[in-house]
């Protein structure tokens, strides 16, 4: 008879794997790497500030899990190419991919200059872009691989002056579309989670007024606003062999803000 945990490890375990997290040193991409580390994976997590990444690794490493991290501004195509490089010789070439460094810079469109539009699509668009292209094939000629996209409820409307922040989260399912077409017959699955309104570092702004936090907590149907922990069940289920069959889709993770 198999015991439950050899069962539930043969579904969702990551022993073995490695895991590359861009944004993974704050809210929802921290919340994931700790959940991919925690559930097997190593983990090397992305982003530009070096003390909130050695934090992050630190609090990993004290607690068994393997991981590590590597500064770099996604912000341009070269800051990306030198990111994966450095954080593909850490444990290797990655198994798992999850892009969830993102910015939101919310001015209204008609004030929207070309700068912001430029870094949001860099950051939100064409860094996923550019590291499933480094990636993807080497997934794809290994058999397995996992894309793992953080987009947003503005990919399906409006909210809060979704200007280029919205059209770049858009976009960004689009690409796991043509991704998940791409490599999927390859056992390359790319996939898409969709946060609501969650509490990190990214909303100080509106999270710091009571009644607009208490608001969009009654739009959804849990009845409270979404926290970076949330995701850590479906990054791991996305990430690992369970979710084999399952490619191409934006799975909201929403506390069921986007159904009514
Ligand atoms: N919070 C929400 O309500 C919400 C809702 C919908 C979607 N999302 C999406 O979820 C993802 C995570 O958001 P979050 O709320 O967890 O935000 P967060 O706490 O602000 O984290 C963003 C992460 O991205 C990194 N980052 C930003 N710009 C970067 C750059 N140029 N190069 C490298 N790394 C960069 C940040 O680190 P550094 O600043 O150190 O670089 C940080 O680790 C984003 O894609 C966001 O759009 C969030």
């Amino acid at each position: 008879m198999t015991s439950s945990s050899a069962y539930l490890s043969d579904l969702f375990s990551l022993d073995g794997r490695t895991a590359l997290v861009t944004g993974g040193s704050s809210g929802i991409g921290r919340a994931i790497a700790g959940a991919l580390a925690r559930a097997g994976a190593r983990v090397v997590v992305v982003a530009r500030r070096p003390e909130e990444l050695a934090a992050t690794a630190a609090e990993l490493t004290d607690d068994g899990c393997r991981a590590a991290w590597v500064s770099g501004d996604l912000a341009s195509r070269d800051g990306v190419r030198a990111a994966a490089e450095e954080a593909a010789a850490v444990f290797g070439e990655p198994d798992i991919l999850v892009n969830s460094a993102g910015i939101n810079l919310r001015p209204p469109l008609g004030e929207l200059g070309e700068d912001v539009w430029d870094t949001t699509m860099a950051v939100n668009l064409e860094a996923p872009f550019l590291l499933g292209q480094r990636f993807g094939p080497g997934m794809a000629e290994r058999g397995f691989g996992r894309i793992i996209h953080i987009t947003s409820q503005q990919a399906h409307r409006a909210f809060v002056q979704s200007g280029a922040y919205g059209v770049s989260k858009g976009a960004l399912e689009s690409l796991a579309r043509s991704q998940a077409e791409a490599w999927s017959p390859y056992g390359v699955t790319c996939n898409t989670l969709v946060p609501g309104f969650v509490m990190t570092p990214l909303n100080t702004r509106l999270s710091a007024d009571p009644e607009r936090v208490a608001a969009l907590a009654a739009r959804t149907m849990i009845g409270r606003n979404g926290l970076a922990e949330d995701f850590a069940g479906a990054a791991v289920f996305l990430a690992s062999r369970a979710s084999a069959y399952i490619t191409g889709q934006s799975i909201p993770v929403d506390g069921g803000f986007s159904v009514h």
